[in-house]
This record gives C-alpha cells, structure tokens and sequence, in this order.
C-alpha cells in the first residue's frame, strides 16, 4: 500500500504534485494545521505530515501518530514541532534549510533600507495627501557598521549583500572560524564590541537557550546611541519591553521586526512606535522560497518514506 501523506499547512501545489508523481497517497487539507481537534482525530492514518508553520506538532498530536514515520517542515525553524518526543516515538523531523535563506535575507536588508528611509510612515502619510517632504530625514547606510549576530546559512547572505551596499560588517558567531570570516569579509568580534560599535544590528540565528533574550534589557543598554535593530530570525531574540523604551527615549533609533516573542502577534510593546517597521513574520514569503521548500520537503520526505533514505 502506498503511503500516506498528509499537507496541513499552505504548501505551494508543487509538493502535492510531487507526492503524487512519487506514487505517494496525498491529502491536501492547507486549513486543518490550525484546527487541533480535527488534526489530532485524523493523524493516527498518515505515515507523514507536511507542514509549514501554522501547525503545532504538539503532545496531544503526537500521542494520536500511531503510523507517523516523517514530519517534513517546509522551512527552517522547527521551534512548532516537539522534537524531543518525536524522536522518542522514532519519528523523523525534517527541515528544509537552504530553500528559502537568499528570500530571508532579503527581507532583512529590505527592513533595514525601509528603516533607515521611513519608507512605511513616508508612504502612509503620503497616500493620506500629506506630502511631508521635510518630516521624514533618513541616514545612508553606505560606510555604516552593521553588526550580524549569527554568520551561518542566512547570515552569510545578508553580509553579502551588505557588503555589496559597501557596509563595513562585523559578526559575532561563536561557530565563525577565522577563515570563513576572512572568506566572507567580515571582521569576528565578541558580542560586547558588537553592541557598542554597529549602526544597524541584524539578528540570524534560531531560538534556543543561549540566544534566547540575546538583547536583554542589559544588553540594550549597552548599545550604540542611534542604533537600529533588525529582527527577521525569530521572536525572543529580543526584549521587546526594553527595546520600545529604548526606543522611546532616543537611544535606538529605529527597529525593523519581521517576528515576535508571541505569534500570531496581535500586540506588542514595538507597535504603533515611530520609526518601527513591522511585518508578519514575512521572511520566507516569496513565490520563489515557497516553490523551493514545497518542492525540497517533498522529494525529501518521498525519499524517506519510499526507501527510507
Ligand atoms: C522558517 O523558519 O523557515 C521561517 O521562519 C519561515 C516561516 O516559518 O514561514
């Protein structure tokens, strides 16, 4: 019998034709990763589960997965899927991590220019008619220091393209050898000098316990008067509360969020703050990273599931 699959989030059609192509049994039912009930009452007949984010691949899902062998994340962050206790009933996680990192790191060099511009609050008060021409002075970013924290996949990307707008980079990457900062040409330093040196300062690396709160209140305090802080890698990164004050009180300039420590964000201590661009969590939204994901998590998963490789 062919095995089957189930897609529960909005995956591009690519990866249902995929499946189907690869002999794979397919139910594409994009509305039921936000249905738990339903998602928990159907599971226990898919031997795999193709998801993007919406999902929450929690206990109360995992205990009804009595034939799931693969739960293929089309995207990075695998923060929606409880990996422990997957692995513990020999489930498979599997993530698709170079499919959509040039999409994510253009969004974060496109948050950094609309922050540096006040592109959002330009264009708003001129579709109300205002034409403020002298209210909405920016900085160039040319010469500027921007400072990645995190030089891996996405990282890499975004300093090359800010070393295309001729930005001096600094890195702070525990993971970053010397060689490979060299190749990249950026300079290794330690988060400390990071902070008190960059004009813009860009976040790519996941959630986890060691960067958890990486701008905490104390480290937000340690910043460069007039910095801008972008935040297109994940909500938590960043002390939300610390950061509106520090915002409030001139000492950060700006701040461009793509994610929150709570999604779906309805409110945050960022919003309604002048000089703060904010997306939903926008990073991986293009029609060329979706293709690639669909299409990378499919043929993956087929893989595993037709040869177990
Ligand atoms: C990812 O982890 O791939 C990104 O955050 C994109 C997303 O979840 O939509």
């Amino acid at each position: 019998m062919a095995p089957k699959v189930l897609v529960s989030d909005k995956l591009s059609e690519t990866a249902v034709q995929i499946f189907r192509d690869r002999g794979i049994d397919v139910d594409f039912e994009p509305s039921l990763g936000k249905d738990k009930d339903r998602l928990a009452e159907v599971i226990g007949q898919y031997d795999g589960l193709a998801i993007r984010s919406a999902t929450k691949v929690t206990e109360k899902i995992l205990e009804q997965a009595t034939n799931l062998k693969v739960i293929g994340r089309a995207g990075i962050g695998v923060d929606n899927v409880d990996i422990p206790l997957a692995s513990k009933k020999g489930v498979i996680v599997m993530n698709t991590p170079f499919g959509n990192s040039i999409t994510t790191a253009e969004h974060a060099i496109s948050m950094m220019m609309a922050c540096a511009r006040q592109i959002p609050e330009a264009s708003a008060s001129t579709h109300a008619g205002k034409w403020e021409k002298s209210r909405f002075m920016g900085v160039e970013v040319t010469s500027k220091t921007l400072g990645v924290i995190g030089a891996g996949n996405i990282g890499s990307i975004v300093i090359d393209r800010a070393r295309g707008l001729r930005m001096k980079v600094i890195a702070y990457d525990p993971f970053l050898s010397e060689d490979r900062a060299t190749e990249l040409g950026v300079r290794k330093v330690e988060l400390d000098e990071l902070l008190a040196k960059a004009d813009f300062i860009t976040m790519h690396v996941p959630l986890t316990e060691k960067t958890k709160n990486i701008l905490s209140r104390e480290n937000i305090a340690k910043l460069k008067k007039g910095v801008r802080i972008i935040n297109c890698a994940r909500g938590g990164l960043v002390d939300e509360e610390a950061l509106a004050e520090a915002l409030k009180d001139g000492r950060v300039a700006g701040a461009a969020f793509d994610v929150f420590a709570e999604e779906p964000a309805t409110a945050s201590p960022l919003f309604n703050l002048p000089n703060v661009v904010v997306t939903p969590h926008l990073g991986a939204a293009t029609t060329e990273a979706q293709e690639n994901v669909a299409l990378q998590v499919a043929e993956q998963m087929s893989d595993y599931l037709l040869t177990g490789a």
